[in-house]
């Protein structure tokens, strides 16, 4: 189960440490041959390792490359932006930011791509997956004074991974969210889910609550501002639950137009830990995704984690101009692709009224049928799932993106993940980014995998890689048929490049497709919403040509915020609901 850490206070571990390539991969078997009887050969991850040695050892954990931490490494060590391997990290911290008695976690928000750890010399354990958070208890290895802290970063890519090698994404190595040190009594609530259904002029809230370690004792669950205070019953082991049921009239739900939240609070023995939730309720009625009851057509744009000189370890600022940004088009929703953002961009989507649409990086040709791959799949799902299912923000968790719906193995897959995502939360709609079919009649969404999705998200790019943007007025309409989000459209644009509607490349041609797609497609019925490729320029080390130079260019903002025409043309369909005319 995640550690919920977000809403506690925690002795930050950020702030400048120190780091080593290590392109060779030999520093952990450093000389190993050499050891002997009389021969100690220092381990890079041991404390004095490099210290005083009267070897001339090529490394000093102590005396590295200083940088920010989070950072990507290529932001901080330029002459690293393209390198791929191993980074060792250190750092040294004061016994005093441990729990004096009770217990100690140390918590990673995310380290891109594998994590080894090791505490005072003593390995901690590791993590696989380069966007969600990780932690592990460290009570018994904190020692008096000093403690030394060391990561090992491999941001290699992967057969076997998830993302695997092929990505049209930049590969930001390192420690690229925040570190900390999460001290709780010897038991705590590990984690707690709300959850919100309306029935008939009520709201329910079923909370759910995981204590670790002796549970002794009542967990309540409190929302003061509804006058809320109840016992959870225990169901099992660590878990604890109970359902209130509140008069609707009393509840303010969390909507985008008016995004309230409520102080939920969970206590246990010397534990308390309260979170901002938003009560509502998501689900899909025909061709439409409803909330409270409500239709809502999905007004939004896909976004990378990437911000200029920041790679993809953004701070607060950074967040709140993407917010910016999506509140100057009129967005009620985005798209977080392919993997998991910062937990940050959800807690402000909660706040700014933005749905959101999570995924994690199966993207492409992930090697399905390999059971470890499976494995770090279904983990990857859960580690999302189980650090922002109390965002009222988000709505749909996508399991895949662009994947082989051909591929008999896929097929059995990635409905059997929809399932696992359902059974870690059955209150938000499962979906995935899906190709499109052309057929005779027209073109149409003909992949087996929709059959298992509440919504089918569509990659197409009439337009710009194959036929006219025009086509997807021929694109199936069954006004009763499975909700579908065009989750991908668009066409590249260099920022400033001028010339007719014909001119590929130009901001004109680009806004010209805009235009004609969304004309396609804004009054087919079973067209939910969209989410056009892409907000902003990020980096994409397959596109070089003369107008990339290293920029996937489907933004309608480039990499240093410069809006282009499309920009303008998106929002005045967003605002205005009408379709843009030329
Ligand atoms: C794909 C893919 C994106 C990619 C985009 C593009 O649809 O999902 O990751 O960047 O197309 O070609 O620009």
């Amino acid at each position: 189960m995640q550690l919920l850490a977000y809403p506690r206070e925690t002795a930050g571990l950020d702030g400048i440490w120190q780091a080593i390539p290590d392109q060779y991969e030999i520093y952990k078997n450093y000389f190993e041959d050499f050891a002997g009887e009389d021969v100690t050969v220092p381990k890079i991850y041991e404390p004095d390792s490099s210290r005083g040695s009267d070897r001339p050892t090529d490394f000093n954990i102590t005396d590295g490359r200083s940088v920010r931490i989070p950072a990507s490494w290529g932001e901080e060590l330029p002459e690293f932006r393209h390198f791929e391997g191993w980074v060792w990290y250190a750092t040294q911290f004061d016994r005093s930011l441990g729990a004096d008695d009770g217990r100690t976690f140390l918590r990673f928000g995310a380290v891109n791509y594998r994590a080894e750890v090791w505490l005072n010399g003593e390995r901690v354990g590791t993590h696989e997956g380069g966007f969600t958070p990780f932690s592990f208890e460290v009570t018994d290895l904190l020692e008096a004074g000093r403690n030394d802290l060391v990561v090992l970063a491999d941001n290699n890519r992967y057969e076997d991974g998830i993302p695997n090698e092929a990505t049209d994404w930049f590969n930001f190595g390192g420690i690229n969210r925040s570190v900390e040190l999460v001290n709780v009594p010897d038991t705590f609530v590990r984690n707690f889910k709300v959850e919100t259904t309306l029935s008939d002029g009520h709201v329910d809230i079923d909370v759910t609550a995981w204590i670790d370690g002796d549970p002794d004792g009542t967990v309540t669950v409190e929302i003061p501002a509804l006058s809320v205070a109840t016992d959870l019953a225990a169901d099992g082991g660590s878990r604890f639950h109970d359902q209130v049921s509140l008069a609707d009239s009393d509840v303010d739900l969390w909507h985008p137009a008016e995004p309230t939240l409520y102080t939920v609070r969970v206590r246990h023995g010397d534990d308390t830990i309260s979170d901002q939730v938003g009560f509502r309720e998501v689900t899909i009625d025909g061709s439409d995704v409803v909330v409270n009851g409500e239709r809502v057509w999905l007004r939004g744009v896909s976004l990378h984690e990437e911000a200029d000189g920041k790679g993809r370890a953004l701070d607060s600022e950074a967040v709140r101009e993407r917010f910016d940004w999506l509140n100057e088009l009129g967005c009620n929703y985005a798209r977080l692709a392919h993997y998991p953002h910062t937990e940050e961009m959800a807690r402000l989507a909660d706040e700014e009224g933005i749905l959101l649409w999570e995924e994690v990086p199966a993207y492409w040709d992930i090697d399905f049928g390999d059971e470890g791959v499976r494995e770090l799949y279904r983990q990857q799902l859960r580690e999302l799932v189980q650090r922002d299912w109390n965002r009222a923000s988000v709505v749909l968790w996508s399991i895949a993106n662009e994947t082989d719906h051909t591929d008999a193995t896929r097929n059995e897959v990635l409905p059997e993940m929809a399932e696992y995502v359902r059974d870690l939360d059955s209150t938000r709609l499962v979906t995935a980014a899906c190709f499109v079919d052309e057929r005779a009649d027209g073109l149409v969404l003909d992949d087996p995998l929709s059959a298992h999705l509440d919504v089918a998200g569509i990659n197409e790019y009439y337009g710009w890689y194959y036929g006219d943007a025009t086509d997807m007025e021929q694109f199936q309409e069954q006004s009763d048929g499975t909700p579908i989000v065009v989750s991908e459209m668009g066409a590249g644009a260099k920022w400033g490049n001028h010339g007719s509607e014909d001119d590929r490349w130009t901001e004109e041609y680009q806004a010209r497709i805009y235009r004609e797609q969304i004309d396609a497609i804004a009054d087919n019925d079973q067209i939910a919403g969209l989410s056009p490729w892409i907000l902003f320029d990020f980096r994409a080390p397959f596109r070089q040509n003369e107008y990339q130079r290293g920029y996937n260019r489907k933004g309608i903002i480039d990499q240093h915020g410069r809006k282009k025409q499309a920009f303008d043309l998106l929002r005045r369909f967003y605002r205005s609901g009408e379709v843009p005319q030329s």
